[in-house]
């Protein structure tokens, strides 16, 4: 059984789908959960999980903000054993009709926003002597596909600069894995047109879309030392969606 007891984690976007499910999975291991989020409902995550949770209020585009609920963790528990950085916003359209302003904000919130993550965590963990990180990309970010180019190239960011973090930052003991999911049933997958949620489907093998526990677990897995081994890795949870050919 995966053990994360006595450990303490820092989660962004934890106040809805992938990032809440790894919140409430992670404590039903044992953990200490920061839950944080843009939206307010990070306070919704925390209270749902109970005295394991603390809520803070974080804009992963702010590295300040960032840096904060970072320290807030370490200040509170004299150390931080992973940083989940799942926060993050879909988007699609057409390259040829890209306003800028749009990729701005999509490279800020998924590719910047990690950076941030990813940027203090390896500071705080090189220091303290270990850590994990985990960054949520996407398999947008394995190929192309129509309407996916901006958001695709923030997640082929997040693998870059994750097995970046996992080359440099190894020989203090820290160990940095992008989790690269299919579809999920989230909130977001909620948003988005049906139609198109239908269309991705249509192509997983499973024949469905994953519930966001799963996702959850393969993330407990790789904070836990049973995982001590997995550095530099791009996991993809996809129900077999990026292994099959057009
Ligand atoms: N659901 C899927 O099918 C799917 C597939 C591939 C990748 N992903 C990735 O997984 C992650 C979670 O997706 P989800 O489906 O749970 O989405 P979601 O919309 O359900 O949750 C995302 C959370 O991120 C928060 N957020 C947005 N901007 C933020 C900011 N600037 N600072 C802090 N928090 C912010 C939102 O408030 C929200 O609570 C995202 O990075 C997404 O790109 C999701």
């Amino acid at each position: 059984m995966t053990d994360l007891a006595g450990k303490v984690a820092v989660i962004t976007g934890a106040g809805s789908g992938l990032g809440r499910a790894a919140a409430r999975v992670f404590a039903g291991y044992g953990a200490t959960v920061f839950c944080s989020d843009i939206s307010g409902a990070e306070q919704d995550t925390a209270a749902a999980i109970g005295e394991a949770a603390r809520a803070f209020h974080c804009d992963v585009t702010q590295e300040a903000q960032v840096e904060a609920v970072i320290r807030a963790a370490c200040d509170e528990f004299g150390g931080l054993d992973a940083v989940l950085n799942v926060a993050g916003v879909p988007h699609f359209g057409s390259l040829g009709e890209l306003e800028m302003v749009d990729y701005d904000r999509i490279l800020d919130i998924d590719l910047r926003g990690v950076v941030h993550g990813t940027k203090h965590a390896a500071r705080v963990m090189s220091a303290a002597g270990g850590g994990v990180i985990l960054n949520w990309s996407s398999v947008a970010a394995l190929g192309g596909k129509r309407g996916t180019a901006v958001y695709s190239a923030a997640k082929a960011g997040v693998i870059a600069i994750t097995k970046a973090a996992a080359v440099e930052y190894a020989r203090f003991g820290v160990r940095a894995n992008a989790i690269v999911p299919g579809m999920f049933m989230t909130e977001a997958a909620e948003r988005a047109p049906k139609a198109l949620i239908d269309e991705v489907i249509a192509g997983v093998p499973a024949g469905r879309g994953g519930d966001p526990d799963e996702c959850a677990e393969l993330a407990a897995f790789l904070a836990s030392d049973k995982a001590k081994f997995i550095n530099g890795a791009a996991l993809v949870i996809d129900g077999g969606q990026s292994a099959q050919l057009a």
